[in-house]
């Protein structure tokens, strides 16, 4: 791609008109833009650059393993892995507020990539993969009043305290862009491929108060949903798909007895920017057969729904 080859040569320099010397903290998250702004970073800056996986215990099914094995063995790229996991889960608990949970988890991004910094002997930038959409969103919503719908966590904020400035190499880019570039810089077809998954990960497609019991529900849930999509050959189609797990429970019946166990909502979107996007129309039998699935291997579960709701008016995301 022409285009991105371009724009490539062209970040690279501009990495290294403002780092200099400097040394870069970079945050992954799991998703594709972190991973392609720590590659072309990388290839910038080569040593200068440290790269942190954040295991907030927010994530999805296996997914610290596939970013440290991507980084450390496919790229060869240094990686700190740092869990901290119990942090976070521990200054959530009790946290039901949509906007106060990105709030906490914001702010113990920033003391992680603060600690990183000082571990490495002071880092003077932190880099993360803000793409446009993201800068627009945080800041007002397409065609409506100019109010934050959603504080995300890597946009704009950084608190005075920290030293560090930002380098954001895919602040200009949509995703397909970035997705493009990506390919450009020989990220596997399975990695640029992937949904987009936020930075606050599973806790906000908790909605309600998070435990590990729920998260663990929602892991399990969400990894056969995916599981069929891919079986059913729709994943490349679709734009983003999860499951989120309801704060609430219903009656059922299971056999001769009575359950009383969570609903699950599948969300699946089509779109190409994520500023809007429709529901996926999904066959019926393709959902049926998913319910079915959830509810006899994930314990806990007893009925499935499917959300309807295009972006506007829903977002993609529950909270
Ligand atoms: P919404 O839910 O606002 O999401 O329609 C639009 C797209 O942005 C993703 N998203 C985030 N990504 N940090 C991120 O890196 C965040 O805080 C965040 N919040 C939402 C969401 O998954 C969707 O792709």
């Amino acid at each position: 791609d022409w285009t991105m080859r371009a724009f490539r040569e062209e970040a690279i320099e501009k990495i290294r008109a403002q780092v200099g010397t400097g040394k870069v903290i970079c945050g992954l998250s799991g998703g594709v833009d972190s991973a392609v702004a720590a590659v072309l970073i990388h290839e910038a800056i080569g040593d200068q650059l440290t790269c942190v996986f954040v295991d907030h215990g927010l994530l999805r099914k296996d997914e610290g393993k596939s970013v440290v094995d991507l980084f450390r063995h496919h790229y060869n790229i240094p990686l700190v892995h740092v869990d901290v996991s119990e942090t976070f889960l521990g200054a959530l608990k009790g946290v039901t507020d949509p906007e106060q949970k990105r709030k906490t988890i914001g702010k113990l991004f920033i003391d992680v990539f603060e600690a990183e910094a000082r571990r490495v002997g002071g880092a003077d930038f932190l880099a993360q993969g803000t793409l446009y959409p993201d800068v627009i969103e945080s800041v007002s919503f397409t065609g409506g009043p100019s109010v934050t719908i959603k504080s995300h966590h890597n946009v704009g904020g950084l608190p005075e305290r920290m030293n560090m400035k930002l380098v954001e190499p895919l602040r200009e880019l949509f995703k397909d862009e970035v997705r493009a570039l990506g390919r450009e810089l020989g990220l596997p077809d399975v990695f640029v491929g992937r949904h987009p998954f936020p930075g606050p990960g599973l806790a906000i497609r908790c909605p309600g108060e998070i435990t590990e019991e729920k998260l663990e529900i929602l892991r399990n849930a969400d990894a056969v949903y995916i599981d069929q999509i891919r079986k059913a050959g729709l994943y490349d189609v679709i734009w983003q798909a999860f499951a989120v797990l309801l704060p609430v429970r219903s009656v059922g019946v299971m056999g001769d007895g009575r359950t009383y166990d969570y609903v699950v909502g599948l969300r699946a979107v089509t779109s190409t920017d994520g500023m809007t996007a429709d529901f996926y129309p999904f066959e019926m039998s393709f959902l049926g057969a998913t319910a079915t699935r959830i509810i006899n291997e994930v314990k806990g579960v007893n009925r499935v729904v499917y959300d309807v709701t295009s972006k506007p008016p829903g977002t993609i995301e529950w909270e």
